[in-house]
């Protein structure tokens, strides 16, 4: 109860975690980079799309480059919260491993591994469930959501667990930051509970706490829009892959819904899809969107996905030629992970032990 959070600042900075109560941080506040630790990751269900680069991955490379020290999990182990098998796991596994290195982040600075790899960490699971109720489990909104879409015949225990399981990703490390999408907000609120209750039930000998309460770290990147105007999903095939070659490219997006009016324009509002491809040329040029539609004017849907397919394939041409230059080695991959592992699991099994001796389990 006495465990302030200023008391917890092992690897976090006591300013990040007192700056308000706010869960969330804008992505421009951060000061002091090296004072944090942060923490992401995907589940290996596909290949990366550009929703994800201007979405998060840009942002998890600006993060690395300013001197953040970052960790990105490959969270294969909630793959089969919504379907019944882990489907070419391996495979999805170091392609996910090959866009983050093909879009800068680096193995030397960057700790990526998959959570299936840290034992300790997933012991992290158990006491961490006992801190909180079922119904609380049952009224999150994302896992509400991801239930109604789901395909499978019945809903399995990881998919009402899997927030804590996440709250373990987060917290074995101690990260104070974590950049998410909005989707993941109910889980951040997860884990910082689970941290707050569990520093008050087993706090240290001297009164500190084991655990920071970790805060959101919302981009100010706009979602961008699938090929079909719904959300650009991996699963849904409206995406173009980060490693797409230039004619698949050029096919996706010929195949992109638009509507009727000639005159291009950026209303996000009103022309939702037309807007999304007039953002997506914008982001690749790094002009406003506005300008975009401008110079686009009068050339219709047609002059609109030319200038769209030009502005991907240009943009993108130096990291896919990286991307095709790493796929060629599969055992690098492997030893990335291996030795994302090998440092996640020296931190898991102090955090671990930490955790055990709090809790008189010597
Ligand atoms: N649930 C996240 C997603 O689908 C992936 C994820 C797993 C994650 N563990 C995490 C994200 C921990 C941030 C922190 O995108």
């Amino acid at each position: 109860m006495t465990t302030s959070a200023t008391a917890t600042a092992s690897t976090a900075s006591t300013a990040a975690l007192t700056a308000g109560t706010s869960d969330r941080t804008a992505q421009d506040r951060i000061d002091d980079p090296s004072s944090h630790r942060v923490l992401t990751g995907d589940r290996p269900t596909g290949p990366l799309h550009l929703g994800h680069y201007f979405g998060t991955l840009q942002n998890r490379v600006r993060l690395q480059d300013q001197g953040v020290e970052m960790f990105v999990l490959v969270a294969d182990y909630q793959v089969i919260t919504d379907r019944d098998i882990a489907d070419r796991l391996a495979e999805h596994t170091e392609n996910l491993v090959l866009d983050y290195l093909a879009a800068g982040l680096d193995p030397e600075r960057a700790t990526i591994f998959a959570h299936s790899a840290v034992p300790a960490l997933n012991q992290l699971l158990l006491p961490f469930l006992s801190l909180v109720s079922v119904a609380e489990l049952s009224r999150n909104p994302t896992v509400k959501d991801e239930i109604a879409h789901s395909s499978q015949a019945a809903v399995n225990g990881l998919m009402f667990t899997y927030p804590v399981h996440q709250a373990a990703d987060i917290l074995f490390c101690k990260a104070d930051l974590v950049p998410v999408g909005q989707d993941q907000l109910p889980h951040l609120e997860v884990a910082r509970t689970i941290a707050r209750r569990f520093n008050e039930r087993y706090p240290h000998a001297d009164g500190s706490a084991v655990f920071p309460r970790p805060r959101a770290l919302l981009s100010d990147a706009p979602m961008l829009l699938g090929t079909d105007g719904g959300k650009m999903s991996k699963s849904r095939g409206n995406a173009v892959a980060l490693g797409a070659d230039e004619d698949a490219t050029a096919r996706t997006i010929r195949g992109a819904k638009t509507d009727a009016d000639r005159r291009i324009s950026y209303d996000p509002v009103g022309r939702p899809e037309v807007s999304g491809l007039v953002l997506l040329a914008a982001l690749c040029q790094d002009r406003d969107p506005e300008a975009i539609a401008e110079e686009v004017g009068d050339g219709g849907a047609a002059a609109l996905k030319r200038t769209v397919i030009d502005s991907v394939n240009e943009y993108f041409r130096p990291l896919r030629a990286r991307r095709a230059e790493l796929a060629a080695d599969r055992g690098h991959l492997r030893q990335v992970l291996r030795e994302g592992a090998e440092r996640a699991n020296t931190i898991a099994d102090a955090t671990l032990a930490e955790v055990r001796e709090v809790m008189g389990a010597i």
